[in-house]
């Protein structure tokens, strides 16, 4: 019935790339000139990515979908995709994870359509960082969508980080006590060799000890323990005693795997089991070959099968997936 693979891990959590382009060139994930993007033929219409989200929800055990990118806002259709998954039964839990640009406009309509909760990837608070992280100028537009997702509810509203050496390092702190006091829940990201210019170096990378050890100079930060962790590759601290919290995602030096329940379907209906996998398993295919819902399914549950028990990023053979993180969704 549901997703398990050959280490018990069972895939509730599924993750849906709408779009490989994005608005933004963020310099730990693609170069200045942008990617070669999906052409449209390739792309899943709407009417599919509904359909693969119907299989998952009521033949495969999904629970949660997370819609994401490249810059998942930039997908037309998005705001009937969640409005059409939110009448699904049962109906899924859904989150949107975005560079925030454009979210101003989008964000009450969103929660109308049933989006439950967003995550917005912000870098930095100086708006010249900004332009030489992102190679564009719109961090205000960043800051008022994030205003736009709390004040539309989508809550708790996260902000996701990754810190660059010489860029934004010396900025975690300053971001930590922005962010609680505007009610974000903060997480830091260790930056993963997932880039489409594979310029990724371990040395290079500020890693998760590191910013627990900069944010503890000044705050005072307590494990949230026990169970909490759960599936969420965010470890979690409370801040000066709670409730406001912080998270750190060290998917290279503390990485999550051994409970990992995610699944994810690329911007042209390819099943990956992780983001470092290379195999995918290819449904547009099927879908458009008219194959019946319990075939779709039978083929997802095979590829889940050949889910790896980690990253392998510690391997000496580790080699950089093909597709760059833009498309294969975060
Ligand atoms: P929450 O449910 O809100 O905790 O979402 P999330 O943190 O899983 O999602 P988000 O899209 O905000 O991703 C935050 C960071 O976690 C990004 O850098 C992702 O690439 C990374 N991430 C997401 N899924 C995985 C995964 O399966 N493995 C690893 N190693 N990192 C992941
Ligand atoms: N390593 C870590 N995080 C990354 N992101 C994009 N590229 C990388 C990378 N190479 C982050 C984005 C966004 C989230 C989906 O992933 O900043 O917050
Ligand atoms: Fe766009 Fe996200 Fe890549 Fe930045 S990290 S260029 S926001 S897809």
């Amino acid at each position: 019935m549901v997703l398990l693979d050959t280490y018990g891990r069972v895939a509730t959590d599924l993750r849906v790339s709408l779009t490989d382009r994005c608005n933004l060139r963020c310099v730990y994930c693609m170069p200045e000139e942008g990617l070669q993007w999906l052409a449209k033929p390739d792309l899943l219409t709407d009417d599919e990515i509904v359909r693969l989200i119907r299989i998952a929800v009521t033949l495969l055990g999904v629970t949660e979908v997370r819609f994401t990118g490249g810059e998942p806002l930039l997908r037309p259709g998005l705001v009937s995709i969640v409005e059409r998954s939110a009448r699904l039964t049962p109906r899924p839990r859904m989150s949107l994870t975005t560079n925030g640009i454009g979210l101003k406009r989008t964000a009450g309509a969103l929660k109308a359509a049933g989006l439950d909760r967003i995550n917005v990837s912000l870098d930095t608070l100086r708006p010249e960082v900004f332009q030489r992280l992102t190679r564009r100028d719109r961090h205000q537009d960043v800051l008022d969508g994030l205003r736009a997702a709390r004040e539309a509810g989508l809550t708790p509203v996260k902000v996701n980080t990754v810190l660059m050496p010489g860029l934004n390092d010396d900025e975690a702190p300053e971001l930590l006590a922005w962010a609680l006091a505007e009610g974000y829940e903060l997480r830091f990201i260790e930056q993963m060799p997932l880039d489409a210019q594979h310029g990724w170096k371990r040395e290079g990378m500020i890693t998760a000890g590191d910013i627990l050890n900069t944010l503890r100079a000044r705050f005072t930060l307590t494990p949230e323990g026990g169970e909490e962790r759960g599936s969420s590759p965010a470890e979690r601290w409370l801040v000066d005693g709670g409730p406001h919290r912080v998270g750190v995602i060290g998917s290279v030096t503390r990485p999550f795997c051994a409970a990992c329940d995610r699944t994810r379907l690329t911007a042209d209906g390819q099943v990956r089991t992780c983001l470092f996998a290379q195999e995918e398993t290819d449904l547009r295919a099927a879908l458009r070959s008219d194959a019946p819902d319990e075939e779709i399914a039978g083929m997802w549950r095979a590829a889940m099968r050949g889910k790896k028990a980690g990253s392998g990023l510690d391997d000496p053979s580790f080699l950089q997936p093909s597709r760059p993180m833009s498309a294969i969704g975060g």
